[in-house]
């Protein structure tokens, strides 16, 4: 078995490391933090005990999967490593810096992988000496949960690594959905609009947190509602991959950030994990109630879920991924009840286009221009499937 090397002990590497090493690989895991290798080490041996008290795996097990695992804070321990995935803090520089410093004591076919969120691998492909060898392995949060991983390939990848690549990390048992090299690749990018246009009608007063909450799951079977989400992944890393996509996409009105969510970044109201955000968590709070009232329920509803089909559709038609890995990216990497292309099929994308077209005549707004696409199907009386 390859020896996978994990650099970056946060919470993105401990996941990812815990991941190969139970497919069977060594791992070492290098952070420039000492502290950081301690922690990411109790964090990972705390994960597999609650495996064992849940029976999920013997204690046997546990200490065999723990022990393959190598926490180390020089880089020099790579040398033997035949695929790196870099899970360090989002910031490009330090990312390229790592990478140089990587190339230089790794063999000539290792293959050196991202878990960015956001960032251009071609970019990061630009410092080496051999580019062709980069590219994007994107986990998502908690590693070990989340069967997705997008495969980025940069322009420079050679096709024999997306292939060996992809390959390793299906055999982990994960679903690989191959992306184009763009701002948030396939799930960063779709669901946008679900945090951005429920975020605009908290604004505008058309219902408050709570019951726009409750119109997403209760009329379209989604596990948590926006704010509920945006409350659980932090305001603070949410709105900074709002802001990263937005300016990206040259200031797109379709991803526009919201004052609103940025004054609680302000105010350090980041969530779940400080005590209060949308909601407050603190003891003794009471959670508001929603109005729960069907038509305005489903309004909301129905106007969310349009923009994310249009967004769906969108990158379909600009080809960042195909239309079955967009789907699967959203059930499987955001838990959506439903695929957006074949939700589209099934509310009609005739009525995806009128509500579309609807929203754009009231506002005359670019935020509201409905895909190419979905007006071309309708045209042409298609569906996605
Ligand atoms: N947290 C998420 O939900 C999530 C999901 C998917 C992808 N990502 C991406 O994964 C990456 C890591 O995210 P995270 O949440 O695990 O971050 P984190 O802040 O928890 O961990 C980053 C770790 O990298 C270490 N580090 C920083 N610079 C280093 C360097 N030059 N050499 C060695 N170690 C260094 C830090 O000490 C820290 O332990 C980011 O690119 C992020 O965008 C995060």
């Amino acid at each position: 078995m390859d020896t996978i090397g994990i650099l970056g002990a946060g919470a993105m590497g401990s996941g990812i490391a815990q991941v190969a090493a139970a497919a069977g690989h060594d791992v070492v895991v290098c952070d420039n933090l000492t502290l950081a290798l301690t922690k990411s080490g109790k964090n990972i041996q705390a994960t597999l005990k609650t495996l064992v008290d849940k029976e999920k795996i013997t204690d046997a097990e546990a200490y065999s999967l723990f022990s393959k695992i190598k926490f180390s804070d020089h880089m020099s321990e790579f040398r033997n490593c035949s695929v790196i995935i870099e899970a360090i803090r989002e910031d490009i520089e330090q990312k390229q810096i790592a990478f140089k410093s990587m190339e230089a004591i790794v063999d000539e076919d290792t293959i050196l992988a991202s878990n960015t969120s956001s960032l251009s691998i071609s970019a990061m492909g630009a410092q080496l000496r051999q580019p062709e060898r980069i590219l994007g392995i994107h986990f998502f949060n908690p590693a070990p949960l989340m069967r997705l991983v997008e495969i980025i390939p940069a322009i420079q990848t050679n096709p024999d690594v997306i292939d060996r690549a992809r390959q390793m990390i299906n055999s982990w048992g994960k679903t690989t959905v191959l992306a184009k090299d763009t701002p948030g690749f396939i799930v960063n990018r779709v669901a946008r609009p679900y945090y951005g246009e429920s975020l605009r009608m908290l604004d505008e007063g058309i219902a408050d947190e709570a019951t726009i909450d409750w119109a997403l799951c209760t009329f379209g079977g989604f596990r948590m509602g926006p704010f509920e989400l945006m409350d659980f992944i932090g305001n603070d890393i949410n709105y900074a991959v709002t802001e990263i996509v937005f300016q990206n996409f040259y200031f797109d009105p379709r991803y526009k950030p919201s004052f609103t969510q940025k004054r609680l970044v302000d105010a350090h109201y980041f969530g779940r994990k400080s005590g209060i955000g949308f909601y407050d968590y603190r003891s003794g709070a009471v959670k508001p109630l929603p109005k729960e009232d069907e038509s305005l329920g489903k309004e909301i509803f129905f106007r969310v879920l349009v923009m994310l089909i249009n967004e769906a559709a969108e990158a379909l038609y600009l080809q960042i991924a195909s239309r079955d890995d967009i789907d699967m990216a959203m059930t499987q990497g955001v838990n959506y009840p439903k695929g957006l292309l074949a939700w589209a099929d099934e509310i009609g994308i005739e009525r995806v286009v009128e509500k579309l077209d609807a929203l754009y005549v009231e506002y005359l707004e670019d935020r509201y221009r409905c895909s190419r696409l979905l007006r071309k199907m309708v045209r042409e009386n298609k569906t996605f499937y």
